[in-house]
């Protein structure tokens, strides 16, 4: 089929990513057991089986406990550098993921222990399979905006090495507003910034990432096209949405991918990206996200074209970066 060979082969950047939710079920029993954690489900398959989801936080729920078994710098070393060699075969060239650090700190593992082995894995991608990276710091929004000014304090010796900063996990309950003074922080110490927004959430939230936020970047973003003046705004400002689809079947976003609101967002002129956000839970990878968008909604050869110049426009690469890659 002509346009999955060309949706396969395109080079492409992935934008939307969470690292713990690149976790294969094999790779999180192997880890299990190495650090000698009890896990709750005897087999791959049981596992799997418990990925159902009628809306987010049902995800987060199983999310949380999978990447409870991180321990070690290594750990997070082989999690992510088994992300990486997975998406060389999906021709991304370039990505830019986030990684969750109060999940972990909750748990007692060292910002220093996490930052270090997605670190070096990124950079030894670099070097093996070329795929260039930013890494991005995200804030979970279920916890007090302190809790993420102290997040922000554990970053500080590492800002060399993180590009920018997200918000993400339960969404609604509580809005973007919520970190106004953190993102502020953030954005003086020269941070991009991005967030969830409209996944869940109402217009209202998006709203407030743009404005409140100042956010260079919209993750999701669906619920945007309930209001026109949102979409005008989003256009005006050439705003990135990083659109996940099967993660939207997946947590119930869409009730199905024949009629996938990123057609909508192209027709509106919206740069809309591609992306997979937890491909391990949500059944593929950037490609099998394009799959699923030509062989349902009828996707077209310059829409796909369009997503793949978008993943690069939408990207915190320099020009002369991207030209390398072009
Ligand atoms: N939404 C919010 N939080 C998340 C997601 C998501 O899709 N994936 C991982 N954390
Ligand atoms: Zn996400």
């Amino acid at each position: 089929d002509t346009l999955l060979n060309l949706a396969y082969q395109m080079p492409k950047t992935e934008l939307h990513l969470h690292i713990e939710g690149t976790f294969e079920p094999e790779l999180m029993f192997a880890i299990a057991k190495r650090n000698n954690i009890p896990f709750k489900y005897d087999s791959v398959d049981a596992l799997k089986s418990a990925y159902q989801f009628e809306n987010l936080q049902d995800f987060l729920d199983l999310y949380y406990q999978g990447m409870s078994v991180l321990l070690k710098e290594q750990d997070f070393y082989d999690l992510t550098m088994a992300y990486l060699k997975r998406v060389h075969q999906d021709n991304v060239v370039h990505v830019e993921i986030f990684f969750d650090p109060q999940g972990h700190t909750s748990r007692g593992i060292s910002f220093e222990t996490q930052i270090n082995g997605i670190y070096r894995a990124l950079k030894d991608g670099e070097q093996q399979l070329g795929i260039t990276f930013k890494l991005i710091m995200s804030f979970l929004r279920h916890l007090s905006e302190s809790s993420a000014f102290e997040t922000l304090e554990l970053a500080k010796p590492y800002l060399d090495w993180i590009d920018g900063v997200g918000l993400d996990s339960s969404e609604v309950g509580h809005p973007p507003q919520k970190f106004a003074n953190v993102f502020a922080e953030c954005k003086k110490l020269g941070l991009s910034i991005t967030a969830h927004a409209g996944e869940e959430g109402p217009p209202e939230y998006v709203w407030e990432a743009i404005e409140t936020i100042q956010v260079n970047r919209i993750d999701h973003g669906n619920r945007a096209l309930e209001e026109s003046d949102l979409i005008a705004e989003i256009k005006k400002r050439g705003l990135t949405l990083t659109v996940c689809p099967l993660s939207n079947l997946k947590l119930c976003v869409v009730p199905n991918m024949d009629n996938h609101p990123i057609k909508s967002m192209l027709k509106f002129g919206l740069n809309a990206t591609v992306n997979s956000d937890d491909p391990a839970y949500f059944g593929g990878y950037i490609n099998d996200n394009y799959k699923a968008l030509i062989k349902d909604s009828g996707i077209s050869k310059n829409e796909l074209y369009t997503l793949a110049c978008n993943s690069f426009n939408g990207s915190w690469l320099s020009s002369e970066q991207k030209s390398r890659h072009l």
